[in-house]
């Protein structure tokens, strides 16, 4: 499509007391192709032209020359729609595709800056929350989506690995401990011990005292819990990192709570020094007051720092090490207050990066009772999900495709990415009522859906003999193939879109789409039973689609085995 905007450019800017990159800038993708295939707002002219936008609008459309990309020109209200020529748009972006491949759809908008992205960010030691997962899936999708426009991404894991919960886990580990399900199934099983101290602990509080002493002793150094520490934080690391494996998740940094152990005393005493502490009930509080939010908490009476002090410190020590253009936070809606307290204070410390950090919240998720029993209320074993689901994609492709040989690899693609798309295909602010039929329907809207298309057409290509082979692209211009390659062109729009509003669903949505344009066309447009030159046209066509659903689902953190 780049070659059909700098025509536009071109051809505005010769008319327009505007320079070229402004008119770039401007120019928008309609949200239909009935619309155009590009669009000209011309609001901002309205004052140095002395006219009505929908008058200027009309008037530029009929004096704008002729060309040779464009087959229609045409005002609406006060914008100019651009419909391209068809079979124009066929040549260039069949070329593209073919030339860029795994990079079509890239930008280099974001080169030379740096995004961080902290996600996932479990608690050792707690459950891993339904949250985590979605954090998971959407920081990675962000992580990827930012790579493709050019930017360093900067993935963290800011792990829960400080707080009370270790002092309560020691206690309970020294009490009830068996080393051997320790070193099998750590998560699950610090999570068991975490509940049996909580349970017992109602009836003998004394054991919440023991707790609290056992932390501070952590705090202070004690060799023994010291090491305990290390090894509950190393068991459940390695089991973090075996799923993130599973998941196709990378992380570039696992600096978590308990990293900035060491610099949390400067960072209280920065924000001291800048006048902006007062003592409350004996902790140490910055007053939000004016800015209509409770106070921050630095420091509980005891001493002790907490959660908050510890994202100021981080974030601070973050901007050193990256120099981030922006950071992003993926967590929960329920902590936007955390958020908006801690940007606050780094703003009263006088960081006008602080402008550049967002809270990127999501909702809540609930795993519809049934299939997957959720041990306890919202609470999951992610890796209980990711087995369930590869199960159920199992046992829908021994139904569809019993000759498939490696049905079990194939299954996980499937299951792991109709979780992943069940999450991110949703409005990330939206709760989400998670069902296992739907989001493993393969005819709904889902990522089996969207496999499949890709598989479908692997499978045509193998059974086309003769091929690659020369193609004439000018040949697609039915309303079906042009549909298709309307849709392909606006790919790199869908991941600027998702990148500007931080929603990978507008990804997942463009997808989708690519989907059911793919499956319309090859409903009505027969492909190796076609003419040769028609037969090749359109096999080139199917494998651009093969392509960006590729990149697309990469995109979204999802593989697309080539059977199913
Ligand atoms: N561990 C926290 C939780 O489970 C999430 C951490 C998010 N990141 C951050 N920098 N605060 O709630």
């Amino acid at each position: 499509m780049e070659m059909f905007r700098k025509e536009i450019v071109r051809l505005l800017s010769e008319q327009l007391p505007l320079d070229k990159q402004q008119i770039a800038n401007d120019l928008e993708t309609p949200p239909t192709p009935e619309m155009g295939d590009f669009a000209f707002p011309c609001f901002k002219l309205a004052k140095e032209l002395r006219n009505a936008p929908p008058k200027i609008a009309a008037e530029l459309a009929e004096k704008l020359p002729a060309s040779e990309l464009f087959d229609r020109v045409e005002a609406r209200g006060p914008y100019i729609n651009f419909f391209c020529d068809r079979k124009m748009l066929a040549q260039l972006t069949l070329d593209e595709v073919q030339t860029e491949r795994e990079k079509f759809g890239q930008r280099k908008s974001g080169s030379g800056q740096t995004v961080v992205i902290d996600f996932s960010a479990p608690n050792i030691a707690k459950p891993f929350g339904v949250g985590h997962l979605r954090s998971t899936v959407i920081g990675n999708s962000l992580y990827r989506i930012h790579e493709a426009l050019g930017y360093k991404s900067v993935g963290i894991n800011h792990l829960g690995d400080w707080g009370t919960q270790f002092g309560k886990l020691i206690v309970a580990y020294l009490k009830w401990g068996d080393d051997t399900r320790l070193e099998e199934d750590p998560i699950t099983y610090l999570y068991e011990l975490y509940v049996r101290f909580h349970r017992e602990a109602e009836e003998k509080p004394a054991l919440d005292e023991e707790a609290r002493a056992w932390f501070k002793k952590l705090e202070d150094g004690d060799e023994q819990a010291r090491q305990l520490w290390q090894r509950f934080r190393d068991l459940s690391l390695a089991e973090f990192k075996r799923i993130y494996n599973i998941l196709g998740v990378h992380f570039d940094s696992y600096q978590g709570e308990s990293y900035y152990n060491e610099m949390l005393d400067d960072t209280v005493r920065e924000v001291e020094t800048k006048g902006l502490t007062e003592v409350s009930e004996g902790a140490l509080i910055v007053n939000l007051e004016d800015s209509n939010m409770p106070p921050c908490l630095l420091r509980k009476q005891d001493g002790a720092t907490l959660y908050a002090t510890r994202d100021l410190c981080a974030a601070i020590y973050r901007h050193q090490m990256h120099d981030f253009s922006k950071m992003l936070y993926v967590v929960g809606a329920d902590q936007a207050l955390h958020f908006q307290q801690v940007f606050a204070v780094l703003k009263k410390l006088g960081y006008e990066w602080a402008e550049n950090c967002t809270h990127v919240p999501f909702g809540l998720i609930r795993f519809k009772e049934g299939k997957m029993s959720t041990r306890q209320g919202t609470l999951i074993f992610l890796e209980d999900v990711l087995n369930r689901a590869t199960e159920l994609a199992h046992q829908i492709i021994q139904e569809k495709n019993p000759q498939l040989e490696n049905k079990y690899e194939v299954a996980k693609k499937v299951g792991i990415g109709a979780v992943i798309f069940g999450d991110l295909s949703n409005d990330r602010v939206k709760n989400i009522e998670f069902d296992w039929d739907k989001v493993l329907d393969f005819s709904g809207e889902t990522a089996p859906y969207i496999q499949y298309s890709h598989a479908r057409i692997c499978s045509i290509l193998r059974k086309a003999a003769a091929w690659p082979a020369p193609f004439d692209a000018t040949l697609l211009v039915s309303d079906e193939e042009q549909l298709v390659l309307g849709t392909i062109a606006r790919f790199s729009d869908a991941i600027a879109r998702a990148a500007d509003t931080l929603k990978p669903s507008v990804l997942a949505r463009y997808l989708l789409d690519l989907a059911a344009a793919f499956n319309r066309f090859y409903h009505q447009c027969p492909v190796l039973n076609a003419e040769d030159d028609i037969r090749n046209a359109r096999l080139a066509l199917i494998d651009a689609v093969r392509q960006v659903l590729v990149n697309g689902l990469y995109l979204l953190g999802i593989e697309a085995p080539e059977e199913m």
